[in-house]
C-alpha cells in the first residue's frame, strides 16, 4: 500500500530554510509531547492511539446496528453539530457515488442530516420528506446537551413515535454520547435506546473514528475497518518516522514557517468534488484548534476548477497573504475519455480520446504554477485513489498534523474556550433558566 505524499517544491521559494529548521527542530519534542501526554490539552489525545486501540468487537458492533438499519429503515438521520457530524459527513461523501439517491441497486439506507444548524424551513423538510418513510435516528452529542441537535432530535423524535408508536422508535434510535453524563445518556437510558460511548478523553473535532464517525458511515455502507487499517498504518508510521520521512511533522512545519511569513491563510484546495466536506471537516480541525489567543491560520476552503471561475481572480491578485494546499487524487476510480465528433464545432477533438483525469491534472498543475507566479505558495497532498483506506490515512495525518502544529503556534490545540461566547448570549436571548443575570444585561444592552 502507498502512502499519502506531502510536495512541497512550490513552498520552498516563498520560506527561509530556517524559519522551517526551526520548527523542524521542535517537532520531535510535540510529537513526545502528544505521546506521552507532556504537553497542553493532555486530557484530550485519547485520539491519538485510537485506531490501533479500537477492539474488533466495537467495529462488529457498530456494523451489527448498522445492518440492522439496512433491514429495517430507508434513511438514517444523524443528529449532530460541529465535531459530531463534520467527520461522518466528510468520509461519507468522499466514498460515495456521486448520485448516490438515484442509483439503483443501493440497499443502504439514505444518509440525511439534522441538528447541525436551527433553521425552520430546513427542519420542517425534513419532516415533510420522512413522513411515511420507515427512518431511524442516530443522534449524537458528546455533552448531550448541544442546543441544535437538541432541538432536531425532540421534533425527530416525536415525528418517529407518531409513526411507529414509542416501543418500536426506541428501538430506531441509537445515542453516540457521554459514558454516563449529560441529558442525552439520562434521556437514552430511561427510553432504553442503544448507544454508544464518545471516549472522554476525545474532543469532538478528533472524534471521526469513535462511533461518532463510524456507526454514520457504516450506515452509509462503507467499510469501517479498512478506514480504521487505513488510520491505523499512517499512526504507525508518523509515531515512528523522523521529520525527513513524517509528512505530518512536514506540514506542520512548512505551514507555521509560512504563517510567521506573513502567509495567514491556508487555502484547502481540491480537484474532485467528494472532498469539499472533507475541507469543511478540516476547517473545524484546524480552525477551533489553533484560533486563540489572537493567533492562528485562517482555514479556508475552494472547489476546483469550480471556483476558479468565482474566488480564482482574488487567489491569483488580491491580498498575498494566502498559501494553497491542494489534496490530489493520483488515480480515477472511473475511466470516460472525451468523445471525437466530426464537425469539432466546440473545438474540443485535440482532446478527443484524453481521459477527463488527465485534463484534470493538467488544469491542476496549471494553477499551480499560476498562483506560484502569483506570490501562492503551494503545498501538495497526493492521494493514491479514494477509498476508505486512503481516507482513513488522510483523517489521521491530518489530525495528528494539526496536534503538532497547535503545540508550534504555543497553543493548545485541543480546547475551543471561543465556541462559548454565542452560547452564552444566545441563552441569555431565549431567556435559559440559569442564565437571568445574562438576560437582563443583554436586554438592557439592546435598549441602549
Ligand atoms: O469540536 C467540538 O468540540 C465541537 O464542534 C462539538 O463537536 C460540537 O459543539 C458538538 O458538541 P456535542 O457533541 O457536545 O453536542
Amino acid at each position: 500500500m502507498k502512502n499519502i505524499k506531502l510536495e512541497l517544491k512550490n513552498v520552498e521559494q516563498f520560506v527561509d530554510k530556517e524559519l522551517v529548521d526551526k520548527f523542524a527542530e521542535v517537532a520531535e519534542k510535540y510529537r513526545s509531547d502528544l505521546l506521552n501526554g507532556t504537553g497542553a490539552g493532555s486530557d484530550f489525545l485519547g485520539w491519538v492511539q485510537l485506531p490501533s486501540d479500537t477492539d474488533e468487537s466495537l467495529v462488529s458492533d457498530i456494523e451489527n446496528v448498522a445492518a440492522y438499519f439496512k433491514d429495517n429503515v430507508e434513511v438514517v438521520v444523524v443528529v449532530g453539530i460541529g465535531g459530531s457530524y463534520l467527520g461522518a459527513k466528510a468520509v461519507i461523501d468522499a466514498l460515495s457515488h456521486s448520485f448516490d439517491m438515484m442509483t439503483e441497486g443501493n440497499e443502504n439506507p439514505i444518509v440525511l442530516y439534522a441538528g447541525q444548524n436551527i433553521n425552520e424551513d430546513y427542519l420542517a423538510e425534513l419532516k415533510e420528506v420522512l413522513s411515511g418513510v420507515r427512518f431511524g435516528i442516530c443522534v449524537i452529542s458528546k455533552s448531550g446537551t448541544t442546543t441544535e441537535p437538541a432541538i432536531a432530535f425532540r421534533v425527530l423524535k416525536a415525528l418517529l413515535e407518531s409513526q411507529v408508536g414509542k416501543e418500536e422508535a426506541s428501538k430506531n434510535i441509537v445515542a453516540i454520547t457521554d459514558e454516563s453524563k449529560g441529558a442525552l445518556r439520562t434521556l437514552a437510558e430511561q427510553e432504553g435506546y442503544k448507544t454508544f460511548v464518545i471516549p472522554d478523553n476525545v474532543g469532538g473535532r478528533y472524534s471521526v473514528l469513535t462511533p461518532v464517525g463510524l456507526l454514520p458511515i457504516a450506515c452509509a455502507g462503507h467499510n469501517i475497518s479498512e478506514l480504521l487499517e487505513g488510520a491505523k498504518e499512517m499512526q504507525k508510521n508518523l509515531l515512528l518516522t523522523s521529520f525527513e520521512d513524517n509528512v505530518a511533522m512536514q506540514y506542520a512545519a512548512i505551514r507555521n514557517a509560512l504563517y510567521e511569513s506573513g502567509k495567514k491563510i491556508e487555502i484547502l484546495v481540491n480537484y474532485h468534488p467528494k472532498l469539499a466536506n472533507i475541507s469543511e471537516w478540516w476547517k473545524q480541525l484546524y480552525g477551533e484548534s489553533e484560533g486563540k489567543e489572537g493567533r492562528g491560520i485562517f482555514p479556508a476552503s475552494v472547489n476546483f476548477t469550480t471556483d476558479l471561475h468565482s474566488m480564482g481572480q482574488y487567489i491569483q491578485d488580491g491580498e498575498r497573504t494566502l498559501f494553497e494546499t491542494v489534496l490530489s487524487v493520483e488515480s480515477a476510480n472511473r475511466t470516460l475519455e472525451i468523445p471525437q465528433t466530426e464537425d469539432d464545432l466546440d473545438k474540443l477533438n485535440y482532446l478527443a480520446g484524453r481521459k477527463l483525469d488527465s485534463v484534470n491534472k493538467s488544469a491542476e498543475l496549471a494553477t499551480t504554477l499560476a498562483h506560484v507566479d502569483g506570490g501562492v505558495p503551494n503545498l501538495r497532498i497526493v492521494i493514491p485513489e479514494l477509498n476508505a483506506y486512503y481516507i482513513g490515512k488522510l483523517l489521521y495525518f491530518f489530525e495528528f498534523a494539526c496536534g503538532l502544529s497547535g503545540y508550534m503556534l504555543g497553543i493548545n490545540p485541543f480546547d475551543q474556550p471561543g465556541v462559548e461566547a454565542y452560547k452564552k448570549n444566545m441563552f441569555a436571548l431565549l431567556g435559559k433558566p440559569g442564565f437571568e443575570e445574562e438576560t437582563e444585561a443583554i436586554n438592557k444592552r439592546l435598549e441602549d
